[in-house]
């Protein structure tokens, strides 16, 4: 099944990114408020570059169509965040990582296949940002939704709904080729997502070297870093 490969595929590179400074200091509450801002800045622009180009992939591949729910769309979660914190959209400017992610997506624009795995990434997260929500709203004194409808967009309905769309995924019928279109979007987006905290780009095999010997199945099987301290 696609999403089995979605999965166990990407288990190693799903947990270099959760060990980055941004996602590691979130989960451990160790972030300041303003970190959590600019993160929100950020995510601002590289999800409204996916919104975008989503939309005119929708019509161009009607079974991308029939997978991305507007509620799916991210922009809108991040300018209510971005609204309740006082952000003008207008003043933001994008990082090196952030511009990177961004030119990769508009690279991308004409490969609806590659755009749906990266938006199956960015609906992923949702997942673990769940449980960094709750730490956020901890850290900063926050409400149950003012602040963190990016991280919690979906809140109750979350696990129903990843289900459900991982369903409507391995359902589709996509042949072996845009499977590994999928496939590429998906191993993308985590390795920009990765990179988003560094200067320097780093390739998978980079990154997969560097990690290497410190990765840990079990570990990433048992309950990710929600439960699990980094190891570096
Ligand atoms: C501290 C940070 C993070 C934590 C604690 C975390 C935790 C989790 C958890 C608990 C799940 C649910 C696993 C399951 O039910 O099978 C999950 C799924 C997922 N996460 Fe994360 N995550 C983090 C960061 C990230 C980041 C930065 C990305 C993307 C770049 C990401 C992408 C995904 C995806 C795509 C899934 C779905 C996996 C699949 O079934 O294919 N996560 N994460």
């Amino acid at each position: 099944m696609l999403t089995t490969r979605l999965k166990d595929d990407n288990w190693a590179l799903h947990q270099i990114a959760e060990r980055q400074e941004t996602p590691g200091s979130l989960i451990k509450g160790t972030m300041l408020k303003d970190g959590y801002i600019a993160m929100l800045q950020q995510q601002w622009l590289i999800n409204r570059a996916l919104d975008d180009a989503l939309a005119p992939a929708i019509r161009q591949d009607p079974r991308v169509g029939e997978l991305v729910l507007t509620e799916q769309m991210l922009t809108p979660y991040l300018e209510q965040d971005l609204a309740f914190f006082g952000v003008d959209t207008a003043s933001i400017e994008p990082t090196k990582g952030t511009q990177r992610y961004i030119d990769h997506i508009n690279n991308h624009a004409d490969q609806p296949l590659h755009l749906l795995g990266l938006h199956y990434v960015r609906l992923g997260a949702c997942n673990g940002n769940r449980f960094v929500a709750r730490v956020v709203r901890k850290a900063y004194a926050l409400g149950e939704t003012e602040g963190t409808r990016y991280l919690d967009p979906f809140v109750e309905k979350q696990r129903a709904g990843w289900v459900e769309f991982k369903a409507a995924l391995d359902a589709m019928p996509f042949n072996e080729a845009e499977q590994d279109s999928v496939f590429d979007g998906t191993r993308a987006a985590y390795l920009y997502a990765i990179n988003l905290d560094l200067d320097q780009h780093h390739t998978a095999e980079q990154l997969l070297e560097k990690h290497g010997k410190t990765l840990d199945r079990d570990a990433f099987e048992q309950g990710h870093s929600v439960h699990v301290t980094t190891k570096d």
